[in-house]
């Protein structure tokens, strides 16, 4: 199989089990015409979040890396009309992109942008959340997921994106900064013994890549 083969059987997947979606759709255009970078989740990948959220019941969500707000709208659909998602995005531009889509897809009532970096807003937040979807710089992978553990409770579900960086995970001797912080993320799940965790391997439409799951012990 060839990463054509495995982007067209992601099509497959997500015109069969995913479908038509405008507002997801109007998202996507947005961030293009702002020449947001095209890393978004897979669609895929955005209906898993939506189904973890909803199977594990969580109605406080915190995402780190909002971007144009395609994952945060998966997210804001799941918690239902009591929940709420608390999205941490770096830059101003991004999250006005995002406010806009979020808006248009009628959820903006569900959901809170707060505009920085992780480090500095992470400990402004009050916590309690019941999953926490980790998508920023993977250079700070180990601190988010300490946040993660702190503002979280026993059950509380952390998903981290982009394990899999095309099998460079290998690598113990990359200098590549952002295969050091996924791996480093990846031993920290391992060793904390907050999280007990694993991860799976995508192909797709993103190539080559993958998430963790891991539960708060
Ligand atoms: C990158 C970041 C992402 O969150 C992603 O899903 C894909 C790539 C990156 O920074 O390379
Ligand atoms: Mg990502």
């Amino acid at each position: 199989s060839t990463p054509a083969a495995w982007s067209q059987a992601d099509s497959y997947l997500a015109d069969t089990l995913v479908g038509p979606d405008a507002e997801l759709e109007s998202a996507l255009v947005a961030q293009r015409e702002a020449g947001l970078p095209e890393i978004e989740v897979a669609p895929v990948a955005g209906k898993l979040l939506n189904l973890l959220v909803r199977i594990s019941g969580a109605r406080r969500v915190l995402e780190i890396g909002t971007l144009g707000g395609y994952s945060t709208i998966w997210l804001a659909r799941a918690v239902g009309s009591e929940g709420r998602v608390v999205t941490i995005e770096a830059e101003a531009e991004n999250a006005a992109v995002a406010r806009a889509s979020i808006d248009a897809a009628g959820v903006g009532d569900r959901v809170d942008i707060r505009i920085g970096r992780g480090a500095e807003v992470l400990p402004t937040l009050v916590g309690g959340f019941d999953l926490v979807f980790i998508d920023a710089d993977k250079e700070s992978n180990t601190v988010y997921l300490d946040w993660a553990a702190r503002l979280g409770h026993s059950g509380t579900v952390v998903v981290l994106d982009n394990i899999g960086r095309e099998g460079e995970i290998v690598r113990d001797d990359s200098t590549d900064s952002k295969v050091i912080g996924t791996r480093d993320g990846l031993r920290m799940l391992g060793e904390d013994p907050r999280f007990d965790a694993t991860a799976l391997q995508t192909v797709g439409a993103k190539g080559w890549d993958g998430f963790a799951i891991a539960v708060v012990v």
